[in-house]
Parts: structure tokens; sequence; C-alpha cells
């Protein structure tokens, strides 16, 4: 069981969607483990689907943040800016139980849940990593280390499965995130910006050059300068593919494709960090090995998709029929989730 950020450099590919989907089916397969979602993405998308969806999602979040103490990703980001060089042990008072507020998501669910005041407070953070003491950004940087750390700690429990969600530009928090996680896992839609996002992934986290002498990335300078290790690309997942014939209809696929060798040719040609999985699985040896350990591919769920995420109802908890949304009524089909269902059973097996 590891640490997995679920990050690409790109808006609407399915970040938290996938998030909320992994944890709960996650969860599901594995009722003795604890699951944790951290979602440092101030526009807290994965904690709403989580707590309920649209609406009665949106009305726990709101409760939530108008609580205090806040406890809230920023609640424990208030206490890091307060203590930036010396940890505070508090990680594990900003965890909430997700079986609280939605019985739709199993009981070994445990968020810490997303906050739009991330953004006010980012100026700080970043202002905490230089001036300070020589290793500030170090420090800084395992703040959300730190805070896993707690949770662990509190829980008596090295073994669970920890989800972290990210925004998708480069900002101080997916540092952050990319630096507590062991893992990466890389959605990403078939359109024609996907390819420049996931160049843009691999040159800010791994310093691939796109140019001879193009400048690095501070975070993996910094990261290189005081041997912090870098999570390992794990899965590169296309999202929202329309399915033919259980493969990608073929505009899809040539995008799929194009990604699929701009990632092997990383693999050919630098060190950057790949997780061989699953455990004790031998090293891919071409393109075709390659592509099935690290390659998956999620469905478009249509209509099933929009009723689980607007509800919090995880998708292989989802029932055909007619459903409410926000006063209107939509019909799941039986044959969507027929579809869906395995395809997300099967990646979820994947993440060991
Ligand atoms: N496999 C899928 N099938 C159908 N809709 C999806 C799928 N994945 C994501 N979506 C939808 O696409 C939209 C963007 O997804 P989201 O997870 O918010 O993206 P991100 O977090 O990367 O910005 C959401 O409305 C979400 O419900
Ligand atoms: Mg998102």
């Amino acid at each position: 069981m590891a640490i997995y950020a679920i990050w690409n450099n790109k808006g609407g590919v399915g970040k938290s969607y996938l998030t909320f989907q992994l944890a709960s089916e996650y969860a599901l397969q594995h009722p003795n483990k604890k699951v944790l979602v951290v979602d440092l993405c101030p526009q807290a998308n994965s904690s709403s689907m989580l707590l309920g969806g649209m609406d009665s999602g949106e009305r726990h979040l709101n409760d939530i943040h108008g609580q205090q103490p806040r406890l809230t990703i920023s609640g424990y980001i208030d206490d890091r800016i307060r203590s930036p060089y010396v940890p505070t042990n508090s990680g594990a008072s900003y965890i909430t139980q997700v079986s609280r507020y939605n019985n739709r998501v199993p009981d070994n669910v445990y968020l810490v849940v997303g906050d739009e005041k991330l953004e006010l407070q980012s100026s700080q953070v970043s202002r905490a990593t230089n001036p300070g003491p020589n290793d500030a950004w170090r420090i800084v940087h395992l703040w959300i280390t730190d805070l896993i750390v707690d949770i662990k700690r509190s829980w008596n429990e090295e073994d669970c499965c920890v989800f972290i969600d990210c925004n998708p530009s480069f900002s101080i928090y997916t540092e952050l995130a990319l630096t507590a996680a062991e893992r990466l896992l890389i959605p990403f839609s078939a359109d024609g910006s996907s390819k420049r996002a996931i160049k843009a992934v691999l040159s800010l986290v791994y310093g691939q050059r796109r140019q001879v002498g193009d400048m690095q990335s501070e975070f993996y300078l910094e990261s290189n300068r005081y041997n912090m290790s870098l999570p390992e690309i794990y899965m590169y997942i296309g999202n929202r593919l329309t399915q033919m014939n259980n493969s990608s209809a073929s505009a899809f696929k040539t995008v799929v494709n194009e990604i699929s060798e701009e990632i092997y040719s990383v693999w050919q040609s630098s060190n950057t960090p790949f997780c061989i999985h699953p455990f004790g699985a031998n090293r891919p040896t071409n393109k075709k090995t390659f592509k099935s350990m690290f390659q998956f591919e999620v469905n478009d769920a249509n209509t099933a998709s929009v009723v689980s995420g607007s509800l919090g109802i995880p998708i292989s908890v989802l029932t055909a029929g007619s459903k409410q949304v926000a006063g209107v009524t939509i019909t799941v089909n039986q044959s969507q989730l027929d579809r869906q269902v395995p395809n997300l059973k099967e990646l979820v097996q994947y993440i060991e």
C-alpha cells in the first residue's frame, strides 16, 4: 500500500473523479484497510463528491468550512504556517470519516477535507520556503509528508492506502503533494492539448528538457539538491475515452498512442523513475510490455458518472434506474454500469 498523487498539469482530465472512484472502490475491495484521501485542490471537488455530491456534499463542505477550529487541509496548513520548521504532530486532528456524512461511501474512507482557503494561504506557504533556515525549502516541502505520518501514527497503522488529489497548476501544494507521494497516477483526456500537458508533467517533475538548454524547474533541482525522492510514475490513464469494441475509438486512439510514445521514449532514454508493478513483476522489455504495465484506459461513463459524482455514490454501488439530481430526473442505464464498473474495478486491482 502506498501514497499516490493524482496529477496532470491540466484541468478537467478526471483527477477528482478518479480520486473519488479509486478511494471508494479500493475501500470496498479492502474492507480491513484504511483509505485516506488528502484533498489538496482548493476547488475541493473530490471532497464534495465524497461528502455526498452536488447537493448534500456541498452543504456538508460549507458546514465543515464554517466550523471553528477549521477541520480541513487549511486548518493543518495554518498550523504549519505558524510552525513552519518544527513538526506540529497535529495532522490527525484534521481527518473526517466520510461515512459520517455520506453512508454510500464505505466506513474505511477518511478524508482531509479540501478548502478554498488554500488559495489565500499559498503565498504564506511559499514565503516559508525562503528566507528561513538553510534547508527551509526541504522542511516546508515535507509538510504533507508530516501530515500523513501523523495520521498513520494515530491509526497505529503503516498499512493504509493514500490518494492525494491535486489541482491542475504546478502550485506550491502540487509540489508538497509530489514530495509526499511515492507514486504518480497521471490521468489525461484524449484531446489535442493532452500531449502538451503530459510533456509539462515530465519536465516540471522529472526535469525532462523539451529542447537543449531549457531551464529545469526549481522543484526538480531542489529535490535533487536535498536528495528527496520523486514519485515514481505508476500509470498514465486515458480517461473518458469513447469505447468501441473494447478499445478506444480511432480518434481517441491516436491521442492515446501519441502520449504513450512520449512516455515510452522517456522510459527508454532517461532515468525517470517508474514503479514496476505488480510487486515482483519483471521490467518491461519492449513497448508492448511497457504499455500493459503503465497504460490504462477508462471509458466515458456518460450519465452514470454524472449521477455518481452529483449524488456521491461510488460507481460500483450505483444502481440503474431513475435518479433525482438537483430536481431533475436522470436515468442510469444498466449497460453503462456494465461497462464502467468492471473497468474501474480492474483499475483498482492494479493499485497496491
Ligand atoms: N470516466 C468518466 N466518464 C464520464 N465523465 C467523467 C469521467 N471522468 C471524469 N468525468 C467528468 O469530467 C469532469 C471533469 O472531471 P474532474 O475529475 O473534475 O477533472 P479534474 O479534477 O482533472 O479537473 C467532471 O464533470 C467529471 O464528472
Ligand atoms: Mg479536480
